[in-house]
C-alpha cells in the first residue's frame, strides 16, 4: 500500500526530476497515509473475523469500534447465513428425534437393520418381543433374523428393493406365529438404517382361527352323528321294518330322542352365539338368584324323576347385579343338569344360594351360587379342560347321558360377561361342586 507512489517519488528524487524538498515531505506524507490506511484495514479485518468467528460459534458478536461498512455488510450477511444454518440444524435434529419417537411407539415389534444386516435399532416392543432390556444384539434377535425365510427376505430385499413378508413359526421361548415385513430404506435413514423390518404376531389370531375351523368340524360332526341316525331308522321303517307296529315304536322313540339331541345342540349352538354377540356388552337390570332357582328346580322335576335323584335346596336371599336374569337362569339350569346327568342315579343334588356380606375364601362380597352333587366326580386333570367346547371327560357315556358337551363352555361365557367367577372341584369318587359368584348382594 503507497508503495507504487513512492516508488515514483523516490525515481523523482534520484533523477533530479523533482526538487528533492518537494519530493521529500511527498513521499513523508505518502508513507503516513499508507501506514494510517493499513492499520485502519488490519483492524477491520480482525473485527471481521471475530465477528465471523462468533457468527460461526453462534455467539453475539463482540463490542468494539464500528466496522467499515463493506466490513460491516459481509459481518451481518455472515451473521445471518450462520443463523439460518442453526436453526436448519435445530429442525433436522428435531426430525430426527420425532423418528426416532414414533418408531420407539409403534405397537409392532420393529427392528432397523443397517445394509450388513446387523441391527441398528430395536423399539420398545422388539425390546419385549425379544425378550431384552435395551440393545438389540440379543441371541433371539439373532436367530430370528438368520431363520432361513427371514434371511431369504432380507436379501430379496435388498437386492430387488421392493418391499418383502415371510411368514416364520419361531418356536422358542414359546412357539409363536410371526407375520414379518421387510421394507428397504431408500435413501438409508441419517444412522444408516437400510431396512425396516416389522413383525406382526399373530399367534393369537391363528389360534382363533384354528378354534373356529375346529369348531365347526366338531359342530358339524356332532349334528351329523343323530341325523345319520335319523335317516338310517326311516330306511328301515321304510322297508325291512314297514308293517311291523312293534318295530315302528321302538324306532320311533329312537327317532324322536335323536331329534331331540339335535334341538338340544341347535340351542345351545344359538345360545352361546347369543352370548358372543352380547359379550362385549355389560348386562343391564337384577336377578334375584333365590327365585330363578326355585323355578328352575321346579322345571327339573322330569329329569328328576327319570335318574330318581333327590334335590335339596338351601336358598337365601341373594340378588346379582348387574345381571341378566335370563341368562343365569341358563347357568342354573346347565349346572344341575349336569349334577342330575353326571352325577349318581338315585343320589342327591344341592343346590344353595347366599349373599357374601364380607370376603370369603378368597372371594369379594357379592352372591354366590353352589351346586353339588354325590357322583363319580371329574378327575383333577380334567377339570381345566370342562369349559371348553364338546370337552367331555367321557364322551360315550356323557353322550347316552344326553348333553351336547356345550353346557360349560355357555356358563364360562355367561359368567364372564357378567364379570364372575366359576369355580369347579371335584374329589373323584365323591362328587363335584360348581361355584358361581357374581357380584351382588
Ligand atoms: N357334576 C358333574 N360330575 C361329573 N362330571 C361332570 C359334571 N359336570 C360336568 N361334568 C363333565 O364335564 C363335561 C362337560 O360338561 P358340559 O359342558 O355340561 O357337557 P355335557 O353336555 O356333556 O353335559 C361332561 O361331559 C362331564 O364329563
Ligand atoms: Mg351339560
Amino acid at each position: 500500500m503507497g508503495g507504487v507512489p513512492t516508488l515514483v517519488l523516490i525515481l523523482l528524487m534520484a533523477t533530479g526530476a523533482a526538487d528533492p524538498l518537494a519530493t521529500g515531505l511527498g513521499l513523508l506524507a505518502t508513507i503516513i497515509a499508507a501506514l494510517l490506511l493499513a492499520w485502519t484495514w488490519t483492524g477491520t479485518l480482525a473485527g471481521l473475523e471475530a465477528d465471523l468467528r462468533a457468527a460461526a460459534e453462534g455467539r453475539p458478536a463482540p463490542p468494539r469500534a464500528p466496522l467499515l461498512p463493506v466490513a460491516a455488510g459481509v459481518a451481518e450477511s455472515a451473521t445471518r447465513l450462520a443463523r439460518s444454518l442453526a436453526a436448519r440444524e435445530a429442525l433436522v435434529a428435531r426430525l430426527r428425534r420425532a423418528d426416532a419417537a414414533i418408531i420407539e411407539a409403534l405397537p409392532d415389534p420393529l427392528l432397523v437393520l443397517a445394509e450388513d444386516r446387523r441391527p441398528l435399532r430395536a423399539n420398545a416392543a422388539a425390546r419385549r418381543f425379544f425378550g431384552t432390556g435395551t440393545g438389540t444384539g440379543t441371541a433371539d434377535t439373532a436367530a430370528f433374523l438368520r431363520h432361513p425365510r427371514i434371511a431369504g427376505a432380507v436379501d430379496r430385499a435388498l437386492a430387488e428393493g421392493t418391499a418383502q413378508s415371510a411368514e416364520v413359526m419361531l418356536p422358542v421361548p414359546v412357539s409363536r406365529d410371526l407375520s414379518t415385513q421387510i421394507i428397504p430404506l431408500d435413501p438409508p435413514l441419517a444412522d444408516g438404517g437400510r431396512l425396516l423390518v416389522v413383525l406382526a404376531d399373530r399367534t393369537q389370531a391363528r389360534a382363533t382361527e384354528r378354534m373356529r375351523a375346529d369348531f365347526v368340524t366338531n359342530a358339524s360332526h356332532e349334528l351329523r352323528t343323530p341325523l345319520a341316525s335319523i335317516i338310517g331308522f326311516v330306511e328301515t321303517l321304510r322297508g325291512p321294518a314297514a308293517g311291523d307296529p312293534e318295530a315302528s315304536t321302538r324306532f320311533l322313540a329312537i327317532i324322536a330322542e335323536q331329534a331331540e339331541r339335535m334341538r338340544r345342540l341347535i340351542e345351545d349352538l344359538l345360545g352361546l352365539s347369543r352370548i358372543e354377540v352380547t359379550e362385549h356388552q355389560a348386562p343391564e337390570g337384577e336377578a334375584r338368584l333365590d327365585s330363578l332357582a326355585r323355578d328352575e328346580a321346579e322345571a327339573m322335576a322330569p329329569i328328576l324323576a327319570s335318574r330318581n335323584v333327590t334335590l335339596s335346596l338351601d336358598l337365601a336371599p341373594a340378588t346379582a347385579v348387574p345381571a341378566d336374569p335370563s341368562q343365569l337362569a341358563q347357568v342354573l339350569r346347565n349346572l344341575l343338569e349336569n349334577a342330575v346327568r353326571h352325577g349318581r342315579e338315585g343320589g342327591t343334588v344341592t343346590l344353595s344360594i347366599r349373599a357374601l356380606t364380607a370376603p370369603e375364601g378368597g372371594l369379594p362380597p357379592g352372591v354366590i351360587l353352589r351346586v353339588s352333587d354325590d357322583g363319580p366326580g371329574i378327575a383333577r386333570e380334567h377339570i381345566p379342560r370342562l369349559t371348553e367346547r364338546f370337552y367331555r371327560v367321557d364322551s360315550g357315556r356323557a353322550r347316552s347321558a344326553g348333553g351336547t358337551g356345550l353346557g360349560l363352555a355357555i356358563v364360562k361365557h355367561i359368567v364372564s360377561h357378567h364379570r364372575g367367577q366359576l369355580l369347579i372341584e371335584s374329589e373323584p369318587g365323591h362328587g363335584a361342586v360348581m361355584r358361581v359368584w357374581l357380584p351382588g348382594r
